[in-house]
């Protein structure tokens, strides 16, 4: 049987550095990688020439919406922007209407997202209580996630110290992470309006406190999402060093993006706020050095009406994230190895995504083709998101996303989207029976 594609002229990451070698994909497989004249034929061949090819990007911090807010975002438009950003596999937030906290609600959420999704997408949940752990974990839960400072309806108030360390010792049982939007609600100001005072710093390093202190006795993994202050990466940082399993991503308006360089309109608000820009270059510094483990888009979409009549946190991030990225790779700050950890294999290792996040026999198809140096100016208005705005806009960067496949399948090729809805795999969990 002939392999299904056949990529030649390429250069392609192998995690240290680009090398000219080809490839193919065969049912959905890296079949063959080899120097193009030792590659098998194939039923189409595509030739990359001028291009460099990476692992599909991950990202672990995306809501796609759908089921009852489908008109900010649904699975088709979200995986759509998810492709069109180079991603190939993202991880879908719980916060939905109705929220996933209980198996049945996944095992819906998962069956609905199957007809539609163009790349690859894990599913987090929020347990309902610590006994829908279990079940969620054998429903297929890529990961857990705790929102603080708003906790999901129907679900157990884990800012409550024990109940947060009771979950954690499930989770930990069941071989989870959990996931941790980390900020207390106690500092927040009571007014109701956008900016620093609202959610102080002292609101995320107080909860970043308390989850250090019950991921350390309980011995759970524990990742924050969007850290976003400088004294709340200290804190993370030093844990580590003192044995918690702990890690962190930003997002990249918590690394770009601060109150300095940026107009305070609803269109720019978010959660975690922008902070300081003494915040922001610790957290861009934490991102370049290491300290930041991950880069996650949050990409959080809202209808263009609601933004400009309600203060609703959040804004579309998965088509300017990579682009960004490149940008500081085109200029020198941060190499193309740092970018990979950054946006493949940390997040790879770190949810336990199997056989993704090389290029290497028998891993699956997944791959971005990019042009490191082609300029571009990012256009909110083109968006594949059903949120065509963006804090970013306007924005001139250098690389851009030629292409993107899906187990061997174009999913994204030159600004248009032509995969077919349901060509993305619903990624299973990690599911360990206890
Ligand atoms: C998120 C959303 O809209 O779902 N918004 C945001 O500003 N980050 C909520 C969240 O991630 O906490
Ligand atoms: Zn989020």
């Amino acid at each position: 049987m002939k392999d299904d594609i056949r990529i030649v002229n390429a250069r392609i990451w192998d995690g240290f550095s680009l090398k000219n070698l080809g490839f193919t994909v065969t049912g959905g497989r890296f079949s063959r990688i080899a120097a193009d004249s030792h590659l098998p034929e194939a039923e189409r061949t595509f030739d990359a020439m001028g291009m460099a090819i990476f692992p599909g990007f991950i990202d672990s911090h995306v809501h796609l919406r759908d089921f009852s807010t489908s008109y900010k975002e649904d699975f088709l438009s979200g995986t759509g922007a998810a492709v069109a950003g180079g991603f190939t596999t993202v991880l879908d937030m719980p916060n939905t209407s109705p929220p996933v906290t209980t198996a049945p609600v996944l095992v819906e959420r998962k069956a609905k997202a199957r007809e539609k999704i163009l790349s690859n997408v894990g599913f987090y949940s929020s347990p309902a209580t610590i006994d829908d752990v279990g079940a969620l974990s054998g429903a297929g839960s890529i990961a857990f996630k705790v929102y603080l400072a708003n906790r999901l309806e129907g679900t157990l108030d884990y800012s409550d110290t024990m109940q947060l360390m009771k979950l954690m010792s499930k989770i930990k049982s069941n071989k989870g992470l959990l996931v941790i939007h980390a900020e207390d609600a106690t500092f927040f100001s009571k007014k109701e309006n956008a900016g620093i005072d609202y959610r102080p710093v002292k609101a995320e390093t107080v909860a970043i406190d308390k989850v250090i202190e019950a991921a350390s006795r309980t011995r759970c993994s524990v990742h924050i999402a969007h850290i976003s202050t400088e004294q709340g990466l200290k804190k993370v940082t030093r844990a580590k060093r003192d044995g918690t399993d702990i890690s962190c991503e930003s997002s990249p308006h918590h690394s770009f993006l601060d109150q300095e360089n940026t107009s305070r309109t609803s269109l720019t608000y978010c959660v975690p706020p922008l902070r300081s820009k003494s915040d922001r270059e610790a957290i861009l510094k934490g991102v370049v050095n290491g300290a930041v483990e991950m880069i996650a888009s949050d990409h959080a979409p809202h209808s263009l009406q609601e933004k400009q009549n309600e203060m609703v946190p959040g804004f579309p991030g998965l088509e300017v994230t990579l682009p960004l990225m490149l940008d500081m790779v085109s200029r020198g700050k941060l190499t193309l190895k740092r970018l990979c950890e950054l946006m493949i294999s940390y997040p790879c290792a770190r949810f336990n995504l199997k056989d993704r996040g090389e290029i290497r026999e028998g891993y699956w198809g997944d791959f971005t083709i990019i042009n490191l140096k082609k300029k571009n100016r990012i256009r909110a208005d083109k968006f594949h998101s059903k949120a065509k705005y963006s804090p970013f806009d306007g924005r001139d960067v250098v690389g851009s996303v030629y292409a993107t496949f899906v187990k061997g399948r174009t999913a994204f090729l030159e600004n248009r989207l032509v995969g077919t809805p349901g060509m993305g795999e619903v990624l299973e969990g990690n599911a360990i029976p206890s």
